[in-house]
């Protein structure tokens, strides 16, 4: 089977029903995608879709096939990302163990909407649970980093 992922075409032969998070883990070695519930319940294992978030311990692989793939390694050069660069600013992780997938559901977010509202943010977070709390850091990081995408008018690959 061959897929697309951060710009790369990749074969790997794995059955089709198998998560896009072990195939992304455990076959390509991109372990910054985390594996937490399994159930899609956390938001740990995020990753773009033809860059829509979508919880990847749930799609099979096979559903990404000829699809475009994004994990946490590939949304920037240089870990440059606006919302990456907001990130270390506002020293938003703790454990950091859910902060790959905040990322990308955060990403998804500013690419599709740069002014996102309070409510706009909350409703596209919703999913992505935190235990250590960080949820007022993520918020604020969101919201300065689409203050600088505006500004600068910054894609999803910046
Ligand atoms: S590990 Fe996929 S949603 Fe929790
Ligand atoms: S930073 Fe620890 S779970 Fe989110």
């Amino acid at each position: 089977m061959k897929l697309t992922v951060n710009d790369k075409q990749v074969a790997i032969t794995a059955e089709a029903d198998m998560p896009l998070l072990w195939v992304l883990r455990d076959l390509l070695s991109l372990t910054g995608t985390k594996f937490g519930c399994g159930g899609g319940y956390c938001g740990a294992c995020t990753v773009h879709v033809d860059g829509k978030p979508v919880r990847s311990c749930l799609l099979p692989v096979s559903a990404a096939e000829g699809k475009k793939i994004t994990t946490i390694e590939g949304l920037s050069k240089d870990n440059n990302h606006p919302l990456q660069q907001a990130w270390k600013e506002q020293i938003v992780p703790q454990c950091g163990y859910c902060q790959s997938g905040q990322l990308m559901s955060a990403a998804a977010l500013l690419a599709q909407n740069k002014k996102p509202t309070d409510d706009d943010i909350d409703t596209a977070m919703s999913g992505n649970l935190c235990r250590c709390g960080t949820y007022p850091r993520i918020k604020k990081a969101i919201t300065e980093a689409a203050k600088k995408m505006t500004v600068k008018n910054v894609g999803e690959h910046s």
